[in-house]
Order: structure tokens, then C-alpha cells, then sequence
């Protein structure tokens, strides 16, 4: 039926996407990357068939009410009861509605962004989109200072704020979250239990602040629609890593994609180490097999869909 045919289609789109043969992991940078125009729309029309992100970027007001149980899209059997802070802080639509860019700019976080001059590039892009609230000011140099998008994993408060157990962790969050305006703040609460006191916290801070930062919690949809798409191009992906999600969000907004800080390796291509994050010392615990995350599969991924211009990965310094 046409169910049938539908995956027929999309599986002769994946072919061309990314490949029959698996191109070499570590080739060198094509020279004189140019966009791919009508494989950027194919891929958009593909991803547009699993998810929408200009919806699926968020849950609505409209959608949920305070009282309402929340199954974790995660883990299925614990539930989150949607709080009035909660509630309150659930945008009327999606921020990021009739929103479309020329050019946008993902920024991950790892370590391969010391040293390489790409602040003013990343920042000169028309849309800007960072991870898990990582510092800016002392790195602008290296990764800029504009950020029109910021994802929050509710594991980043214990982790780069101590829980936001005292005053001084909490001012500091507050200035953070002071310095992105009004731009939008991603914070996936409803994927698995844990974060949910911090998440509460955080917007019990944004409401006694009156922050401007606009809120957003992605729908319990989205996960399963984005591995499912990457899925149909033969990529398997339990836990797609933010940055991946940034990315297959982003291409419904816009035209021409670039990431920066995408390097899930230790060594960079000439052997010398690589931090794993910029900005601390977390170290590389992606290659165990425990590990929920495939950023190395990944990166192949996003390299193949480089090579075909459909998106930018810059891993070396800009000029
Ligand atoms: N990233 C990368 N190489 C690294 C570190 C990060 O490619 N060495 C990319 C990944 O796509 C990652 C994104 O940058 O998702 C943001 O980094 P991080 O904040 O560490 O990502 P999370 O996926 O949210 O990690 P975690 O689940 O551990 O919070």
C-alpha cells in the first residue's frame, strides 16, 4: 500500500543520502564545500514524513494541563506530573514558528574548537544554536558570543551549576540565563526521570527573575521520530546525541547548515589530543559499549552528508 511505497521512496532517497559504499572515515576536507541545494530540500521533505520540528521543538500550553502525568519518553513506566511552574512556562506556540534562516550555525562542544578562531564565523551566521548552556565569554575567541538557541540537559545544573544548591551557583545561573535575552532556551524534561527537581528549579529561577529567555520542552514525540528517520537511512541510534538533534531540527528552518565542535575523538587528524568538552575536564566515556550515545556513528553520518553538501562540518580552523 502506500505505506509501502512511502519507505520504497525514502530507502532509494537514503542510497543517495548517504551512500551505498561507506565513504573513508578520515578523508581530508573537500575543497571548495558547496551547498547542495535539492538534496538540502529532499532531506528536509524525508525528515518532514517522521517529525515537524517547528512543532515537535516544543510542547504547547494548550497541550497539557497542570495535574496532567507525564510518561518519561525514555522510560515509559515512571511519570512526571506537569507543575503550575511548569505549565506556566510552556510557550502558547511554537517559538520557533515561520522562523527560516539562510544560514545557521550548530555548535557542539568538543575540544577541537581551542584554538580555532571560528567565534566571529559562528557568530556571523543568521541563526545560532548551542548545547547544554556552555560558557561563551572566555572562549568567544574560539566559539563566539551569539546564541539565538541553547539546549539545557537537566544532568547540566548538577553537573556545571552544583544543583543550584547555594547562592552563588544560583546567581551564576541566573547571569547565564540573563545573557541569552530572549532567545530560546531547550530544556528536554520528559525524557527520562532525574533532572526533574532541577528542572523545576530552574524555572521556579526564570518566573522569580522575570528572565526573558523564552522556554521550550521538546514533544514527547520527537526522540522516537528523529531515531526513526535516521533509522530509515540505515543509521541505528538509541539515544541520538543533542548535537544530532540540532541538527535534524534545524534542517526545517534552514537553508544552509554549518556545525562547529563536532570531533568525538581524543586525537585530533595530526595525533594531538583533543578535550572532550571545551570548556572542562570531562573525559571521553562515549566508546564503551554502556555508553547510550554513538557520537562516532554519528560523525561518520554528518561527514558523508558534508561530503555531498548537504551540510558544513568545519573541524579545523577558520580563516
Ligand atoms: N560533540 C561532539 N564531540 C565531542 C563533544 C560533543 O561531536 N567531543 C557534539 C555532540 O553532537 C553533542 C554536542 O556536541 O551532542 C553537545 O555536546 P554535549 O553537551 O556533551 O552533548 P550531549 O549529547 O547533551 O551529552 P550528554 O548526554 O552527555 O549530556
Amino acid at each position: 500500500g502506500d505505506n509501502e511505497l512511502s519507505s520504497r521512496l525514502l530507502m532509494n532517497n537514503s542510497d543517495k543520502i548517504l551512500g551505498k559504499g561507506v565513504s573513508p572515515f578520515f578523508q581530508h576536507t573537500v575543497k571548495g564545500w558547496k551547498v547542495n541545494s535539492s538534496l538540502v530540500i529532499m532531506i528536509r521533505k524525508d525528515i518532514l514524513r517522521f517529525l515537524d520540528a517547528e512543532r515537535d521543538v516544543s510542547v504547547v500550553k494548550s497541550s497539557l494541563k497542570p495535574g496532567d502525568i507525564i510518561h518519561y519518553v525514555l522510560e515509559r513506566r515512571r511519570t512526571l506530573n506537569v507543575s503550575h511552574t511548569l505549565h506556566s512556562l510552556l510557550p502558547d506556540v511554537s517559538p520557533m514558528k515561520n522562523r527560516r534562516f539562510k544560514t545557521c550555525a550548530v555548535v557542539g562542544n568538543s575540544g577541537i574548537l581551542l584554538n580555532s578562531g571560528c567565534g566571529r564565523e559562528i557568530d556571523d551566521h543568521d541563526f545560532v544554536i548551542r548545547c547544554n548552556l556552555a560558557p561563551l565569554d572566555e572562549f568567544s575567541q574560539d566559539v563566539g558570543l551569539r546564541s539565538d538557541f541553547t539546549t539545557m540537559n537537566p544532568s547540566v545544573i548538577q553537573r556545571a551549576f552544583g544543583g543550584l544548591k547555594n547562592d552563588t551557583d544560583r546567581d551564576r545561573f541566573v547571569r547565564r540565563l540573563t545573557a541569552l535575552n530572549d532567545s530560546v532556551l531547550w530544556i528536554p524534561a520528559f525524557m527520562v526521570k532525574g533532572g526533574e527537581k532541577h528542572v523545576e528549579c530552574v524555572n521556579d529561577l526564570i518566573l522569580k527573575n522575570k528572565l526573558r529567555v523564552r522556554t521550550a520542552y521538546p514533544s514527547l514525540r520527537l526522540i522516537h521520530a528523529v531515531r526513526g528517520y535516521w533509522l530509515t537511512n540505515k543509521i541505528n541510534i538509541k539515544r541520538p546525541s543533542t548535537g544530532l538533534l540540532m541538527y535534524t531540527l534545524a534542517t526545517r528552518f534552514c537553508d544552509e547548515i554549518h556545525l562547529y565542535g563536532f570531533w568525538p575523538f581524543p586525537k585530533d587528524s595530526s595525533g594531538i589530543p583533543v578535550k572532550y568538552h571545551y570548556y572542562d575536564k570531562l573525559k571521553y566515556r562515549y566508546f564503551s559499549n554502556a555508553s547510550p550515545h554513538r557520537m562516532p556513528l554519528e560523525f561518520k553520518t554528518l561527514k558523508a552528508l558534508h561530503n555531498k553538501g548537504a551540510l558544513k562540518l568545519t573541524t579545523s580552523k577558520c580563516t
